[in-house]
């Protein structure tokens, strides 16, 4: 059987800045990077200054779309002070995209912060949102006429689980403490940059839609002799890692739609009330590079739990890192499918985007795990399309997909 996407559905593909742009000096991330002697971000993809080539590739693809984020740390390299040179630089961006009819979505925030900001307490400390409220606002004052889909935060809750739970990101913090108030600061400085959006776009004929990206998996309880407990786990995740944040802020009116990032199956077990990912080899589910359990069936059930929201959903992000091309081809295929089938259950999708266009810098696992739609030789930075995206550019040409 065939499905028929709407005529209007976004096709499109997901970057972020400090994964691709390279040489983003001034962040928290670099400064982590050389205090750990970890894999450096350097000059990543060197997306910075081949941006426009990379979007000739997006339009190849046949993508209508593109999602991509904004480096505050170049916009305020240093405190109060803007770079001119930054915010002209992510004007003529936007533009490049338009021209080549690629429809922005624009986070603000993808897990880096300044250096400066940092200094002063970062997240931690409440009097800090107002610099990251003096940045969205002139960042949408310049853009306004050209974006439509803003995402203040990309995954709020996966930032401070491995910066302020696990201690594996910047800054490094073991503190549940600590993690509940960088919550509390980020869901305040949500909530008061949504109001400042929606003001700035009062004055124009720009229709606007302001969401964040809300990391979802499914969870498990691990099996085994600990079970009962581990499920416990499990629920509890589901509770508050998947459903909170949305559920808060929906309340309060302040999602426009839900952008959804999926990727994968998460099995659980107890570790304090918290809990913990169980990796097992004995899991039904095929494992990527990153051992990660693929599971679309996962896709189409939230998918389904999201419908009670009543809100248009965007698929802000998925996809996977495998050594095989089948395998992308496969993951592609399989959510496609899962996701044609939460549309025909009357699932209001507006939009998928893969992470991600480029093979890119994973964060704490540094280049080895390729996501990209586009392989890059990160020694010539030499761009080459894999195969599977020509299976994903078929797809958005026609628009449907055979289930
Ligand atoms: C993040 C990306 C990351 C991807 C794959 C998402 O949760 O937004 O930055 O590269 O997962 O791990």
């Amino acid at each position: 059987m065939q499905i028929q996407f709407p005529s209007s559905f976004l096709w499109g593909a997901a970057i972020s800045s400090y994964q691709c742009e390279g040489r983003n000096f001034n962040t928290d991330w670099h400064r982590w990077e050389k205090a750990k002697g970890l894999d450096r971000a350097g000059w990543a993809c060197d997306h910075y200054r081949l941006f426009e080539k990379d979007f000739y590739l997006a339009k190849s693809l046949n993508l209508n779309s593109f999602r991509l984020s904004i480096e505050w740390a170049r916009v305020c390299p240093v405190f109060v002070e803007f770079s001119q040179e930054a915010l002209d630089h992510y004007s003529e961006v936007i533009d490049v995209l338009h021209q080549k009819g690629l429809k922005p979505v624009v986070t603000l925030h993808h897990f880096t912060n300044p250096t400066w900001f940092i200094d002063r307490g970062g997240w931690l400390n409440s009097k800090n949102i107002d610099y990251f409220i003096a940045y969205l606002k002139r960042v949408v004052e310049l853009l306004k006429e050209k974006v439509e889909y803003w995402i203040i935060f990309n995954e709020p809750l996966v930032y401070i689980y491995n910066g302020f739970i696990r201690g594996i990101w910047p800054p490094g913090v073991k503190s549940v403490k600590e993690a509940k108030k960088v919550l509390d600061n980020i869901v305040q400085a949500y909530l008061i940059g949504y109001e400042e959006i929606k003001r700035i776009y009062e004055t124009i004929s720009m229709p606007v839609q302001i969401s964040l990206a809300k990391h979802m998996r499914v969870f498990s309880g691990c099996p085994g002799s600990n079970f009962a407990l581990n499920s416990l786990s499990a629920f509890l995740r589901n509770k508050y890692f998947n459903f909170w944040i949305v559920e808060y802020l929906n309340k309060k009116r302040s999602l426009d739609f839900l952008a959804l990032n999926y990727y994968c199956k998460e099995y659980t077990r107890f570790k304090g009330l918290i809990g913990a990912e169980c990796r097992h080899t004995k899991h039904r589910e095929r494992k990527n590079d990153l051992g990660w359990d693929i599971h679309p069936k996962g896709f189409y059930n939230i998918l389904l739990k999201l419908k009670k929201f009543n809100l248009p959903i965007i698929i802000t992000e998925n996809g996977t890192a495998e050594t095989k091309d089948s395998l992308y081809e496969d993951y592609l295929r399989q959510h496609l499918k899962h996701l044609a089938k939460a549309i025909l259950k009357g699932v209001d999708i507006k939009g998928y985007f893969w992470w991600s266009l480029l093979d890119n810098f994973e964060w704490d696992k540094g280049f080895k795990y390729r996501f990209g739609l586009i392989e890059v030789a990160y020694d010539s930075m030499v761009r080459r399309i894999k195969p599977f995206a020509y299976v994903y550019a078929q797809v958005c040409k026609e628009n449907k997909i055979e289930v």
